[in-house]
């Protein structure tokens, strides 16, 4: 089964093509992601309408070099899966709109994925031995999540923020540095430099039983210490890897807690966050110390994409899961 894979929730636009035939990362024939980065940079965050606007302009392009990476034509195709929400509510009508209208011109079944469920799908992609159960992080800009999967379609909801997510709690503690948008991976980058233990930032909500987070109290605790600080680069490196290192242990301590938890072993990481180096490194130091294991997808497969996309609806069409053609969508969406 080859299925064709749409994301557009956010500010990425992301198409691909999963062949069930072939096992594994053999199955991606071939994916293509265009980030709308730099155009949303100048305003400091996303703008809604304009990323809408850039995905209408870049999604059928992008569908049209995908198929021809892949050395296929939109015959070959079995299945079109598109990210049906959470996200912005006119990205994910453009992704939609158009995956519906292929399904029905190509008569072929379209299925709506839960991004969250793509993010968690994600490393099954590349690691064919990898089944349920497991735990999952799920640490995006947008969500802070533990969660236990039981089985493929069967979550249970571990814990999760109270407040920012984590990805955003990096890009606001960013911002308020003067670090350009987006700001997770700026700060990351910077962190290389910083002195571990120079600033020691709270581990919100570590102290007392429990799985869920709460990273907002972290960007004010920062705030201070930047208006506090002589601002010189080595300062703002020793900040920014406190900030890090408060983050990523939290999670740590978390992640810990939900394998206790969950009586298992496996733990597996998603979302952009996940592609933070000092979050891998300390989460394999973490698992491998209490002989379990943790897998993450390769950066690439970490930030939003459509490989994930057409790989989960891969799953959900096997499974049998047919729906009508309305084109449906849902800014929100528990999982
Ligand atoms: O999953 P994703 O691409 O989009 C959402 O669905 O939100 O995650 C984006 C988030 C952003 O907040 C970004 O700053 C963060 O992931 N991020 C990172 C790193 N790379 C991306 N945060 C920390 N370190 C990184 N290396
Ligand atoms: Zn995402």
């Amino acid at each position: 089964m080859k299925v064709l894979g749409i994301e557009t929730s956010c500010d990425e636009t992301g198409v691909a093509v999963y062949d069930t035939a072939r096992p594994g990362a053999d199955g991606l024939r071939a994916h293509a992601v265009y980030s709308q980065i730099a155009l949303h940079a100048q305003y400091g965050g996303v703008v809604p309408e304009l990323a809408s606007r850039d995905h209408v302009r870049k999604l059928l392009p992008l569908i049209r070099q995908t198929l021809a990476e892949a050395g296929l034509v939109t015959a070959d195709l079995d299945g079109v899966a598109y990210t049906a929400g959470p996200g912005l509510v006119g990205a994910l009508l453009v992704g939609a709109g158009v995956a519906r209208a292929l399904a029905w011109a190509l008569e072929l079944p379209a299925v709506a994925v839960h991004h969250m469920e793509g993010h968690l799908l994600a490393p099954l992609l590349e690691d064919p031995e990898l089944a349920p159960p497991f735990v999952a992080l799920l640490v995006s800009g947008g969500h802070t999540q533990l969660v236990a999967v039981e089985a493929l379609g069967r979550y249970r909801l571990l814990g999760e923020t109270l407040d920012d997510a984590a990805g955003e709690a990096f890009d606001k503690t960013a911002k308020l540095m003067g670090l350009p948008y987006p700001g997770g991976p700026q700060l990351a980058k910077l962190a290389q430099d910083g002195r571990p233990g120079a600033y020691r930032f709270a581990r919100p909500m570590t102290d007392r039983p429990g799985l869920d987070f709460s990273f907002s109290g972290l960007k004010t605790q920062v705030l201070l210490a930047w208006q506090g600080s002589d601002r010189t680069e080595q300062t703002k490196a020793d900040i920014a890897r406190g900030f890090e290192d408060a983050v990523v242990e939290t999670l740590a301590i978390k992640c810990g807690r939900a394998l206790d938890a969950a009586d298992c072993d496996t733990l597996v990481v998603a979302g952009g966050v996940g592609a933070n180096r000092r979050l891998r490194a300390r989460l394999e130091e973490m698992a491998s110390a209490r002989g379990g294991r943790v897998r993450f997808p390769r950066p690439a497969l970490c930030t939003d994409n459509g490989a994930m996309i057409a790989f989960a609806g891969a799953l959900r069409l096997q499974a049998g899961q047919r729906e009508s053609a309305a084109v449906h969508v849902a800014p929100r969406w528990d999982m």
